[in-house]
């Protein structure tokens, strides 16, 4: 059996630099036509020139494939007006991190006092800039996503023109709120599609599953799978892989991320299979981001075939989710 995925987007993604970015970025230009990369690299991506000369350095990664890297700024409270209009042709979106919240998120945000934002969340609803969120709160580890719940709707009520992306969601609450409020909209990873925190920490500790927002409940990944095997129109796929060396995981002090570039379209393929619903895919795999974002990809045909898939223990140094083992569907051809 095959199956003829259209134009696929991951619209969370982490590509990092130098070294990294060379190892990481062929293995999602390869199967995917565009992603949104997000800017939390050392010093974060503030400047357009910064901006710019990072999209240059993800291209030239990149060459051989057709491939849209969508850039976005790290969210600053001091962006100003005349700064965003000038750079917003550059700029798919902003990246709001709080502060010390994620790797790299050290130049985040300490407040989410709407009046402190309020000017900077106007210009973006004027000139139409997507707000991205990594909602959590640095509060007890498995309720921070749902303490970030009324920061959202705050957002979301109060600027009903901007168009505001939870990324990465991992709670029942989390897809609750999309119904709610026209102006939101979320991203779902693969892995907390698959696991929860038990198969982070439920038995011997997995490392290369730990990240953030940490996997919870079962209760949690089915309400994501709920949305994700519909295709609710709201939701998108968003790997957030996050690629760290081996021994930054294998380390007493593990660094979060999953690192599932390589082994999304093979991993999603099964999913959806396992629940009878491969139809759905496609929208959840670029339709809806489409849609979402009013983004026309590149143009870029992938069949998957179900003949077995052996996943590299390792790419480089950097080891994939189900590093070794096999996974059912392949990818067979890219056009
Ligand atoms: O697990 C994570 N890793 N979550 C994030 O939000 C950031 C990411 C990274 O950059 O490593
Ligand atoms: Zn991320």
């Amino acid at each position: 059996m095959q199956i003829k995925l259209s134009s696929p987007l991951d619209m969370h993604l982490h590509l990092r630099d130098a070294d990294m970015l060379k190892t990481v970025a062929p293995l999602s230009s390869y199967g995917f036509a565009g992603a949104i990369i997000m800017p939390n690299l050392v010093p974060p991506v503030t400047t357009t020139e910064a901006l710019l000369a990072y999209k240059d350095r993800i291209l030239s990664s990149t060459c051989r494939d057709k491939f849209e890297p969508l850039m976005t700024l790290f969210f600053k409270n001091d962006y100003s007006y005349e700064f965003l209009k000038k750079a917003k042709k550059h700029i798919f979106a902003l990246k709001l991190y709080p502060s010390g919240i994620t790797t790299n998120s050290d130049g985040g945000v300490s407040s989410m006092d709407i009046d402190l934002l309020r000017d900077t969340f106007e210009t973006m609803s004027e000139l139409n800039i997507p707000l991205l969120v990594h909602g959590e709160t640095n509060g007890f580890v498995m309720d921070r996503e749902m303490e970030f719940g009324s920061v959202y709707e705050q957002f979301a009520s109060n600027f009903p023109n901007l168009k505001i992306v939870m990324e990465h969601i991992t709670t029942a609450h989390s897809a609750s709120l999309l119904d709610k409020y026209e102006n939101l909209y979320a991203t779902i990873t693969l892995h907390h599609l698959l696991i929860t925190l038990d198969d982070v920490a439920g038995g011997m500790l997995s490392p290369h599953l730990f990240c953030k927002p940490i996997a919870k409940r079962p209760e949690d990944r089915d309400a994501l799978l709920k949305l994700a095997l519909s295709a609710h129109p709201k939701v998108m796929f968003g790997s957030d892989s996050a690629p760290h060396p081996v021994d930054k995981k294998e380390s007493c002090g593990c660094a979060a991320g999953v690192f599932t570039a390589p082994i999304a379209l093979q991993a999603l393929a099964m999913l959806f299979e396992k629940h009878k619903s491969l139809d759905k895919l496609q929208a959840f795999i670029s339709d809806n981001a489409r849609k979402i974002y009013g983004y026309k990809p590149i143009e870029k045909e992938v069949i998957l075939e179900n003949i077995p898939f052996t996943v590299p223990k390792s790419y480089k140094d950097v080891v994939p989710m189900f590093s070794a083992e096999k996974l059912p569907w392949s990818i067979k051809s890219v056009l």
